[in-house]
C-alpha cells in the first residue's frame, strides 16, 4: 500500500489563530488539510465556509481537503473551487439524484472528488460511483462534531469497499481517529486518515502524526 496520506481537521485548531494552527500541521508533516464544513441543517452544527478556505489558501501550500457537510452540495462547489480546494468531498446521502453530474463538474475543474457516507449508510450505494471517484470518506462517527467516539462497525465497511475499489481508490476516515484506530482502519484498507483532537491536543504534534502513519 502507498503512503498514508494524514490529514489533521482544523475543526479542533485555534480559529483565533488558524494560521498558526495550519503551519504548525504542516511543519510536523501534515499532507492535506481537513477543512470541516457544517451548514447547520445536514449536520446539527454550523462551522465555516467558503472564505476561511479562501485565507487559508494563502497561508499553506498543502493541499486543502474540503469535507462539505451540508444541503445541496452543488450550490456551493464552484465557490470553494475558487477559493482554492484541492479536493471536494460531499456526502451521499445529500446528493440522491445528482452525484453523477458533481463528480463530472468538480473534475472537470481539475479537483479531485470524494464522496461520503454516514455510519449508517450501507456502502452498496457506492458501487456505482467508485470507478469515477478519487476519494471515498467512511465516517467513523455521526458527523457534526469533533472529539466523538470512534465507531467500530462503521470502520469496517472499509474492508467491503477496499475489495470493490479500482487501483488507486483513495478510502479515508474520519471521526475518533488516533494511533490505535487508525491501525484499524489501515489493517482494513484505509490510505487516509483524518485526525482533529488527536492531533490538537496532543503535546506533541509531529510524534502524533507520525504514530498515525
Ligand atoms: C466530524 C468531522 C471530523 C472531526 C474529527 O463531523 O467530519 O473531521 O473534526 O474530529 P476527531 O478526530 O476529533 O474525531
Ligand atoms: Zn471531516
Amino acid at each position: 500500500m502507498s503512503k498514508v496520506i494524514i490529514s489533521p481537521s482544523i475543526l479542533s485548531a485555534d480559529f483565533a489563530n488558524l494560521q498558526r494552527d495550519v503551519e504548525i500541521v504542516e511543519r510536523a508533516g501534515a499532507d492535506w488539510l481537513h477543512v470541516d464544513v457544517m451548514d447547520g441543517h445536514f449536520v446539527p452544527n454550523i462551522s465555516i465556509g467558503i472564505p476561511v478556505v479562501k485565507s487559508l489558501k494563502k497561508v499553506t501550500k498543502i493541499p486543502l481537503d474540503v469535507h462539505l457537510m451540508i444541503e445541496n452540495p452543488m450550490k456551493y462547489i464552484p465557490a470553494f473551487i475558487d477559493a482554492g480546494a484541492d479536493i471536494v468531498t460531499v456526502h451521499y446521502e445529500a446528493c440522491v439524484g445528482n452525484l453523477k453530474d458533481i463528480i463530472s463538474y468538480v473534475r472537470s475543474k481539475n479537483c479531485k472528488i470524494g464522496v461520503s457516507i454516514k455510519p449508517a449508510t450501507n456502502p452498496n450505494v457506492l458501487c456505482d460511483y467508485l470507478k469515477l471517484i478519487d476519494l471515498v470518506l467512511v465516517m467513523t462517527v455521526e458527523p457534526g462534531f469533533g472529539g466523538q467516539k470512534f465507531m467500530p462497525d462503521a470502520a469496517k465497511k472499509v474492508e467491503y469497499i477496499r475489495s470493490l475499489a479500482p487501483e488507486g481508490l483513495i478510502i479515508q476516515v474520519d471521526g475518533g481517529i488516533n494511533a490505535q484506530t487508525g491501525k484499524i482502519c489501515k489493517d482494513y484498507g484505509a490510505n487516509s486518515l483524518v485526525a482533529g483532537n488527536y492531533i490538537y491536543k496532543s503535546d506533541d504534534i509531529a510524534n502524533a502524526i507520525s504514530s498515525l502513519r
